[in-house]
């Protein structure tokens, strides 16, 4: 008899298993007039003295120092917090960010974010942009036949983020662009707020990934 009983509670716990994980909110991070104004008085003095910790991976002027990892400097400062707190509850997972996000007060992420946001963008080197094409026209127009929005109307026309939380692209590491959009298109990256970034990924393929990353990386 307990057998029997057990059974279907098993299927419909099985069933029921996804369905829990799908219904956790992509951040914690919601943003109220409270949370805006919290960020946007992070003291950059306190943010720099922070950021001593952060140097050998990011750099001290926030421009990484190995192209797998992402630069910081210019970035969108309620974007920084947004990363740091997504990390610290565990929304966004990785193996060297997670246990130095956890370290960090909500106060320590609004510093960092508020010292990072006004270092100056990164400058890379121009490269031969002739096989950016393709990756330009998503930029500006995307695809009508697969409904992508050009990546323009959110991270605006020069790669610069937008108010709110949209990261600025511009300058961005393209070994780190890469990786992070095809985490985002396999679901390993899953904090971006109404899957935003992860409907747009999953219908761009590797090689389109591959050049968007290139394209942005010598924006400026
Ligand atoms: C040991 C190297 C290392 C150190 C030290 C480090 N980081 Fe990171 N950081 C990384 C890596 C690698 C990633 C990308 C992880 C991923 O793909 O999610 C990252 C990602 C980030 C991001 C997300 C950036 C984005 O564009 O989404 C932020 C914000 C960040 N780090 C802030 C900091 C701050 C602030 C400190 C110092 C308190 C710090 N990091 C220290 C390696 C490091
Ligand atoms: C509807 C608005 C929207 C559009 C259109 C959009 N993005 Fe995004 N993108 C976002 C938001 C919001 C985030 C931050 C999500 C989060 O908090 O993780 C983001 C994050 C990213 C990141 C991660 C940045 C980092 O530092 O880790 C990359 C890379 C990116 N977008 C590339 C693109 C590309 C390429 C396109 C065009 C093919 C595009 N996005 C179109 C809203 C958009």
């Amino acid at each position: 008899m307990g057998v029997l009983i057990m059974k279907p509670m098993l299927l419909l716990m099985a069933l029921l298993m996804p369905v829990a994980a799908n219904a956790a909110p992509a951040s914690k991070v919601a943003w109220t007039p409270e949370r805006l104004s919290f960020v946007k008085n992070g003291n950059p003095d306190k943010g720099k003295a922070l950021a001593a910790s952060c140097a050998a991976c990011h750099g001290d002027q926030g421009v990484s120092t190995n192209p797998a990892w992402p630069s910081l400097a210019a970035q969108n400062a309620n974007y920084l917090y947004k990363q740091l707190r997504d990390y610290a509850g565990g929304e966004r997972d990785h193996p060297l960010m997670t246990p130095i996000a956890q370290s960090l007060s909500e106060q320590d992420s609004a510093d960092l974010a508020a010292w990072f946001s006004a270092l100056p963008q990164p400058e890379n080197p121009a490269v031969d942009t002739h096989n950016l094409d393709r990756a330009e026209k998503m930029v500006s127009e995307g695809d009508g036949k697969r409904i992508l929005p050009p990546c323009f109307v959110c991270h605006g026309a020069r790669g610069q983020g937008e108010k709110m939380d949209i990261p600025a692209l511009a300058g961005q590491q393209a070994d780190y662009f890469n990786q992070t959009l095809l985490d985002y298109k396999s679901g390993q990256r899953h904090n971006d707020i109404y899957s935003r970034m992860r409907l747009i990924a999953q219908q761009l393929s590797d090689e389109e990934i591959k050049e968007l990353a290139q394209y942005y990386q010598q924006l400026r």
